[in-house]
């Protein structure tokens, strides 16, 4: 069944209070829930719970039981009929946690039970109005054995421990504020902890704790850092502060997604928990830093203030995706010398930009296509999208442009001041935005940027220039259009689109290539941001000599694709000479882009450049000193294979994979000399400090890889020495996974052989490094189906950690463009989605979705990938989380 946005109802009762009463056991858990319920309008109305896997025991009505006939009992919902405006509610129930595969509601990892509750996992643990918008005050009890489960954990502050008969013991929590059950958490188990103690700005002393499995307490000094710097910049630049006595962060082994925000009781896939230099990437402490601020963040943008209804979810997810980004991006320009700090912002916001045009374009372009805000869904676990974080993250950095960083945190006030407490909309998030625009820019409203929030696909803006010579002026007109996506399409009538509101960051380049100053007002600026409001718009500058060149979309200043006919030329100039570095880093990646894309014959292309300028524009970035390392390595690395495909008509993969690395061999022998000398500087500046986590080692790093990488690809006869030897002396993860990942994609055999075998007997009790063993070789170029069948029967692979499928089966599938595309890949992908749906519906879903663009490719790629969709279509029970996925992949 699908449900949509338009048919919100606010529930008809409030629960004031709820005490959850747990005796934990791994096969068999009780529940006693007692809710405090009072119904809010004034008459009678059913009262419905949600409850699913779960074995009902008693119900008590003020105390006294109720018989069958007082209650309706089905596979989803638990309905009673009660008479009086204000009760109390006794359930008893049971769950069994080892039985629970799905990771979602109570389950077991290792030997800790850990619950998931978001989106609709509580319903699994007790029957309950499982909604966001039904907050209440909890109470929890845990009671256990005291030997397997020495800790026992739940949401706000420790009211008591007790020792009990039998070995067992229990623990109270309280959390002093409401909350949606979604936010509910329980840990039990026995962990190691490392804490700090800290005072925040108002004065509150609190308790901060990372807990983590036995053994692993030397990897958390990391994330526990992370946290308190997390703490100090919400209090910074948002003005927000903790507001409890007691945070705590607990890493699961198995875990669905990164983490979750429970209030005061975060849970992490202990991917974005644990890190020691020997077994962590640079890659991975920046990914533990991004999420331990993205959950911290919530506690205010999720957890204050929540969703009225889960339409609403980009409402937290957006948000807190662009605090965790702007996090990011304040820390690594703090740690760095001013000269790196200031292309260290622009490298985040490629790397992020980057991520946007991997996973979230393909979406919007594809049958699962949505609004960030969507009108319907049948599952809500398939719609924690990249549209809904990603794309949300980037209408709300528009909004932070328009608004400025001021007016910005005026509108963040605005909203706290009206809805802390409140399950809200996005419709108040913008309301509150738009008050303080409004005062700000008097005649002008969002009214017209609010769009964003109900249209799906990536629009496009078409640039046209016309420079008037004579009168030195030159007049920008931009065009904006946005087909029907996904559902749009099937619409009848057709559904409108009308304009977006799209801040256009925009310079000009004189044909020199020096900065062109624009009018502000009475100011001059080199960035200029263009209100596109309407389908076309022209802005006409003066005092511009000569025929200008564009460097558009600034720092991507909307998630849009822009459409300029640029000279080749042009894109060598931007790419040498534009201020803006994210403008500057684009236009080397179109330039690399269009040659790329002219080596796939069926590409109808008539731009595309020579080698000889390929070859010029990488050699002048290359050995540009005032380029930090960091910004270099992003800038030379060529766009990656899931991109250009993305780009690709019709999409091709194998021609793809076959330019792409033609491309590389070329540019590595072409710049071998700047390789090598890349390769041995930053060798002796690495040498001469020790491992540290920070962004300016990090980008010398992934400039020394970048470099291996090319010299190896361009003559592995030569260079496969130098990635052994970096390999054999590698004193962290990153050198060592650098030299390995290189190695492993050259062909030979035996090199590949022995580096693997070492490498795992080195960390085979590192379940994490042991994921990274796995999708370092799903990925290799000499991978196929029968070398990732071989892997699946090694015995440290098993399909029911999470974190161990997607090393293997989702790295395959989605990175290995090589080895998956062929009718053998698509078959062996068809049932992998079958297994692991009998297992984990979300991640089955996931995993679903790896050919959602199917429709693109090239015949004989598109009638192959058809088949394995129908074969998963007829299977005769699918999960609807994958039906979901697959009917609209065929439907549309
Ligand atoms: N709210 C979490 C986050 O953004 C994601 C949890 C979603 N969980 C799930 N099983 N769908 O960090
Ligand atoms: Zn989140």
């Amino acid at each position: 069944p699908t449900i949509y946005r338009h048919d919100y109802q606010p529930y008809a009762y409030r629960v004031k209070s709820t005490r959850l009463c747990f005796e934990l056991d791994e096969n068999v858990t009780t529940v006693v829930s007692t809710l405090d319920i009072e119904r809010t309008g004034t008459t009678p109305v059913p009262l419905i719970l949600n409850g699913e896997h779960l074995e009902l025991i008693s119900i008590e009505v003020n105390g006294s039981p109720l018989s069958e006939n007082d209650y309706r009992l089905d596979t989803e919902t638990l309905t009673l009929f009660p008479e009086s405006t204000s009760f109390s509610l006794q359930i008893t129930n049971r769950c069994k946690p080892i039985d629970n595969s799905s990771l979602m509601g109570l389950y077991v990892s290792g030997k800790s039970l850990f619950t998931q509750c978001e989106a609709e996992g509580f319903r699994r643990i007790t029957w309950f109005p499982d909604r966001p918008d039904v907050m209440s005050r909890f109470t929890v009890t845990l009671r256990a054995d005291a030997k397997r489960y020495p800790l026992l954990l739940s949401n706000g502050n420790l009211i008591s421990q007790t020792d009990l008969a039998n070995g067992r013991h229990e623990a109270v929590w309280e959390d002093p504020h409401p909350k949606p059950c979604y936010l509910f958490a329980l840990v039990a188990g026995d962990f190691d902890c490392r804490e700090t103690r800290i005072k925040t700005a108002e004065g509150r002393e609190a308790l901060l704790q990372v807990y983590c499995d036995k053994g692993d307490l030397g990897k958390t000094a990391w994330a526990l850092q992370c946290l308190e710097r997390s703490v100090r910049w919400d209090e910074q630049r948002f003005g927000l502060p903790l507001d409890l006595d007691r945070f705590m962060i607990v890493a699961a082994r198995d875990f669905n997604m990164g983490a979750m925000e429970n209030k005061g009781l975060n849970v992490f896939n202990s991917a974005y928990v644990l890190a020691d230099p020997d077994t962590a990437t640079d890659a991975s402490y920046e990914a533990i830093e991004s999420v331990i601020g993205h959950e911290y963040f919530h506690n205010w943008t999720g957890n204050r203030v929540t969703c009225r209804d889960w339409f609403q979810l980009s409402l937290k997810e957006g948000l807190t995706v662009f605090r965790d980004q702007e996090f990011s991006a304040d820390m690594m320009a703090a740690s760095l010398p001013e000269k790196e700090a200031v292309s260290a912002r622009a490298v985040k916001r490629i790397d992020d930009v980057v991520a946007l045009r991997t996973a979230q374009f393909p979406e919007d372009a594809g049958p699962m296509a949505h609004p960030i805000r969507p009108e319907s869904y049948q599952e809500i676990g398939n719609f924690y999208t990249a549209t809904v974080y990603e794309k949300g993250a980037e209408v709300i950095r528009m909004q932070h442009t328009l608004l400025g960083e001021e007016g910005f945190q005026a509108g963040m006030q605005t909203y706290f001041r009206r809805h802390d407490g409140q399950a809200v909309t996005c419709d108040d998030f913008v309301d509150a935005m738009d008050t303080v625009y409004r005062a700000r820019n008097p005649g002008k409203d969002m009214s017209v940027f609010r769009r964003w929030y109900s249209q799906a696909g990536t629009p496009r803006v078409n640039v046209s220039i016309n420079h008037d010579a004579a009168n030195q002026s030159c007049s920008i007109t931009l065009s904006q259009r946005c087909e029907p996506v996904g559902v749009e399409k099937r619409r009848n009538p057709p559904v409108e689109k009308p304009p977006l509101h799209i801040p256009f960051a925009l310079g000009l380049l004189s044909p020199e290539g020096t900065p062109i100053p624009l009018q502000n007002g009475s100011d001059t600026t080199d960035t200029l941001v263009l209100d596109l409001t309407e389908h076309t718009q022209s802005w006409t500058f003066k005092n511009v000599p000569g025929r200008p060149v564009p460097s558009l979309l600034r720092h991507f200043s909307a998630p849009v694709i822009v459409e300029y006919d640029y000279r080749n030329d042009e894109l060598a100039l931007l790419a040498r000479f534009d201020t803006d570095p994210f403008a500057r880093w684009e236009a080397g990646q179109e330039l690399a882009t269009r040659y790329l894309l002219a080596q796939v014959s069926e590409n109808i292309t008539n731009n595309a450049p020579e080698l000889a300028l390929l070859v010029e524009t990488w050699q002048t970035l290359a050995s540009d000193d005032t380029l930090s390392a960091a910004y270099l390595a992003r800038a030379l690395v060529l766009p990656s294979e899931r991109i250009l495909l993305e780009k690709c008509k019709p999409a091709d993969p194998q021609a793809i994979v076959a330019a792409r690395n033609a491309l590389r061999a070329e540019l590595g022998i072409a710049l071998q000399d700047i390789w090598q000398s890349h390769y041995q500087n930053l060798s002796e500046t690495l040498n001469k400090s020790s491992y540290a986590p920070n962004p300016l080692q990090a980008g010398q790093r992934a400039l020394r890889n970048c470099a291996l990488s090319y010299l190896v690809t361009g003559q592995p006869q030569k260079y496969l020495d130098l990635a052994v030897k970096q390999y054999e002396g590698a004193t962290n993860m990153t050198e060592r996974m650098g030299s390995l990942s290189t190695i492993v994609h050259q062909d030979s055999v035996q090199t590949i052989q022995k580096a693997l075998a070492s490498f795992y007997s080195r960390y085979e009790n590192n379940p994490l490094v042991i994921d990274r063993w796995f999708a370092l070789q799903a990925t290799a170029a000499s991978t196929d189906v029968d070398t990732v069948r071989s892997l699946m029967t090694h015995p440290a692979f098993t399909m029911r950690n999470p974190n161990r499928a997607r090393a293997l089966l989702f790295q395959f599938c989605l990175n290995n463009l090589k080895g998956v595309h062929s009718q053998a890949g698509y078959a062996f992908w068809a049932e992998q989605v079958l297994a692991l749906d009998a297992i984990n519906p979300e991640i089955a879903a996931r995993l679903a979705r790896a050919f959602d663009n199917w429709r693109r490719f090239a015949p004989a790629y598109r009638d192959a990938i058809e088949t394995a969709l129908k074969k998963i279509q007829a299977h005769p029970t699918l999960s609807r989380n994958v039906s979901e996925i697959i009917n609209k992949a065929l439907e549309l």
